[in-house]
């Protein structure tokens, strides 16, 4: 066997109050890919940091290629050929994708010259041309483009370093599935190229299809580290969580419903597109469509975040919802896709952010009553399991996963009557997956209408009631309870005309 390409050895990490690793032991090999796996805080993001750079380890030491190295920042790191994909984008909105390549590596700008802009958005459109993302133009300021356009931008700038180590944290959870695929194309090219690849993803899925070996972590302990022809879904869930998680979806018995809340009428989504629904009361509507089929668009439309023509209805009155307040004061929640630009404000605490859209609700004679701030918020941290010492800790310090449950807890805190989710479980671990599925059955039977928008088809189809299909801004088809499964789901959505039968 080939001699490891790097090796961790006995790392711990403390920080105020939180021990995320310790003693960590980890190898990696040249052409291999190997999978990172654990529950929301159990230390991926840490352990794959201190390996790049990002944070110094309280203890334990990084060999590369046999040395010992100290690696003082990210950038000292990636120039030893270790290079990583944050999990949380780290762009510039106001700069051009090309910009946002070349803009930690004064050496290659120098190359372009002050004059070859023109060169240098060359390479960058090459570069992002070769991972699949030919679509995208480098020019365009970063804040202008959609979240998995600025994914692949991310990747193109970690490769744009010629790297023996790529991590990828989560590389995936901002990207649809057809994207995924491009991007395993490309992970497949550096793994034949002998770059090793530290993946790091909650989709089971996707490590069965691109990983070679699989290290889990729990509460900052490594419990093993397999081949993945050694493991199943079951025996990896069992060696995160800890325990058997049985049943992810609950159970949810047809019924027949009949109150309208929400009544839409040719709401437009673009200049050549509108679209009519009803949600009813107690229903969990799903709408799924490939990216740009306009279902962000819908829900962009409902809170009041675009404008446009159409008539909307709640419980039978036509309304105008123009902003987000309008939106809220109509109790619609949303739950956006992208919760660091709209979900949560990061440095305040955990309980201020679950408080916030209930502020008002929680205030008497001018004065908040904190003892039921601090219930609620307590409420949502044991039920969505937000790890974190307490919930006066600033969201700035919470892994990825427990982050997007506080924004989850927070609007559910919200007690809505239109409940609008957009990815809600993005890169939330199986055990919370499957809280948060049930919470949101709960919700349901207790009367509240929520509509559910989702790139995953597993839990769009484990969810919901009916389903509608969205392609390019119309809706093609509706499953009805039970009627739907991937297959049938993704040929619609890709191509309804090629479906036999079917009136579109
Ligand atoms: N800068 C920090 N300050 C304080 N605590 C931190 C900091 N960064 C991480 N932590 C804590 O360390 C633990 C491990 O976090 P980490 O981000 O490594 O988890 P993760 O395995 O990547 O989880 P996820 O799947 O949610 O991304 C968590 O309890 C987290 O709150
Ligand atoms: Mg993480």
């Amino acid at each position: 066997m080939a001699n490891p390409v790097l090796t961790m050895e006995g790392i711990s990490k403390e920080f105020p109050g939180v021990k995320a690793l310790e003693g960590v032991d980890f190898e990696l090999y040249p052409g291999e890919v190997h999978a990172l796996m654990g529950e929301n805080g159990a230390g991926k993001s840490t352990l794959m940091k201190i390996l790049s750079g990002v944070y110094a380890p309280t203890n334990g030491i990084i060999r590369l290629k046999g040395e010992e190295v100290v690696f003082r920042n990210p950038l000292a790191a990636q120039h030893q050929g270790v290079s990583i994909i944050h999990q949380e984008f780290n762009l510039f909105p106001n700069l051009s994708a090309a910009e946002n390549m070349y803009i930690d590596r004064p050496e290659i700008a120098g190359r372009f010259g002050w004059l070859s802009w023109s060169k240098m958005y060359r390479e960058a459109q090459q570069l992002v041309d070769s991972i699949g993302g030919g679509g995208i133009d480098v020019r365009k300021e970063v804040r202008h483009l959609g979240v998995h356009s600025q994914q692949v931008i991310e990747i193109a700038k970690a490769l744009s370093f010629q790297a023996d180590v790529l991590i990828m944290d989560e590389p995936s959870a901002a990207l649809p599935e057809n994207e995924v695929q491009k991007m395993f194309e490309v992970v497949e090219r550096l793994k034949a190229q002998g770059v090793a690849i530290v993946y790091v993803s909650h989709r089971m899925k996707e490590i069965f299809e691109i990983a070679d070996k699989v290290t889990v972590l729990r509460d900052g302990r490594k419990i093993a580290t397999r081949n993945i022809s050694e493991v199943t879904e079951q025996s990896l869930i069992r060696m995160m969580v800890g325990k058997e998680v049985s049943q992810l979806y609950p159970v949810r018995p047809f019924q027949q419903r009949k109150e309208t809340v929400l009544q839409v009428k040719q709401l437009s989504l673009d200049a050549a597109h509108a679209v009519s629904f009803q949600l009813h009361k107690g229903e969990i509507l799903g709408l799924f469509g490939l990216p740009g089929s306009g279902s962000h668009t819908i829900a962009c439309r409902l809170f009041g975040l675009a404008k446009g023509t159409g008539e909307i209805g709640i419980n039978g009155k036509p309304v105008q919802i123009n902003s987000p307040a309008e939106a809220k004061e109509m109790r619609i929640a949303y739950v956006p896709p992208d919760r660091h630009r709209q979900g949560i404000i990061k440095p305040l605490s955990i309980r201020s952010n679950l408080a916030l859209p209930i502020l008002r609700d929680l205030s008497e004679g001018g004065r908040l009553n904190q003892e039921k701030i601090k219930k609620i918020s307590q409420y949502y941290m044991d039920r969505l399991h937000i790890k974190s010492p307490n919930d006066l800790q600033s969201v700035d310090f919470l892994s990825g996963g427990n982050q997007q449950k506080v924004v989850i807890g927070k609007w559910l805190a919200s007690k809505p009557e239109i409940l609008i989710l957009e990815e809600p479980t993005r890169g939330v671990d199986v055990g919370a997956k499957a809280e948060i599925y049930n919470i949101i059955h709960e919700l349901a039977q207790n009367g509240l209408s929520i509509l559910l928008i989702s790139s995953e088809m597993p839990e769009i189809i484990g969810l919901s009631d009916r389903i509608l299909v969205l392609h390019k801004g119309e809706f093609v088809h509706e499953f009805g309870h039970g009627e739907a499964d991937q297959e049938q789901l993704l040929k619609r959505a890709s191509n309804p005309r090629l479906v036999e039968g079917d009136a579109v």
